[in-house]
């Protein structure tokens, strides 16, 4: 009798690990970063979204909209491969009319809209929906009274299929070198977080990037990602929040899915930052 019940839990308890193994809804994973750079009683919030790769969730997006309405954000911030080489760009499209108007919208390019040779055209279409585009510069974005600054740039693999002889590195820090004379908390979005060393020398207070799919296999307290590409296996930036002295980088898991590429404990995410004053 004993030994059934001991099988019988750890059939369920096996259930239960697959189950949340494979779950795949859309979640939220919360963020909160302090500054001295706003008011004490000031706050900003930021919803970040990376690598939808034109998926579409339920009815024309509407379970991924919905939830981007709830938190309210003051600013979207879409962090790259929005769209994709290989699938129509409708899932993109029926995102951005669905987000259109709920709060000023920034975008960067990530890898695969320059994989896709059409980059303009994405480009043009995205814009259509009154999204900015941010290709290595940036602007002042006034929520209430508080003022930042965001600032973005395009994918680096725009050397392959577009600039050919474009200093990506140089070309950031010549672009970004004003803002050391801005008081201003400054925001820089861009797709790769495996460049960390690069956004350091620069003057952002808070770097968002997306690209790693969370590593796509995760264990729990116990491995944060099996495989990022440019990062390979167990990768360090596979996604999460990430503090050093002068700024603080957020990984977003994205919320790409593949069916056949299952992603494990790794469900996709839609990421909330609130920016409080101190
Ligand atoms: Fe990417």
């Amino acid at each position: 009798m004993r030994n059934w019940k001991i099988l019988t839990l750890a059939l369920l308890l096996m259930v239960f690990l697959a189950l949340a193994a494979f779950y795949h809804g859309l979640v939220l994973k919360r963020y909160q970063i302090n500054t001295d750079k706003l008011k004490p009683d000031a706050s900003i919030r930021i919803v970040l979204i990376s690598d939808l790769h034109n998926h579409i969730y339920g009815e024309k997006q509407e379970p991924l909209i919905s939830l981007i309405r709830k938190q309210k954000p003051d600013i979207i911030a879409l962090a790259g491969d929005i769209a994709d080489d290989q699938v129509p760009i409708m899932g993109t499209e029926l995102f951005l009319a669905g987000i259109k108007g709920m709060a000023p919208i920034y975008y960067v390019t990530g890898n695969h809209e320059f994989w896709s040779h059409d980059i303009d055209n994405i480009k043009s279409i995205i814009s259509k929906y009154g999204v900015s585009i941010l290709e290595n510069n940036y602007k002042p974005v006034r929520i209430g009274d508080s003022s930042i600054i965001i600032g973005g740039v395009d994918d680096p693999d725009i050397v392959l299929f577009d600039k050919a002889d474009l200093d990506w590195e140089g070309g950031l820090h010549k672009a970004f070198s004003p803002l050391q004379d801005y008081p201003e908390f400054k925001v820089l979005l861009s797709h790769r977080p495996e460049l960390i060393d690069i956004y350091l020398k620069t003057d952002f207070d808070l770097v968002l990037s997306g690209h790693s799919h969370g590593g796509q296999v995760r264990i729990p307290f116990f491995i944060n990602g099996l495989y990022a590409p440019n990062q390979g296996w167990f990768p360090q930036y596979a996604g999460g929040m990430y503090t050093y002295d002068t700024l603080t980088h957020i990984v977003s898991r994205g919320i790409s899915f593949n069916p056949r590429l299952p992603r494990i404990f790794n469900p996709p995410e839609v990421v909330v930052i609130d920016i409080k004053g101190k």
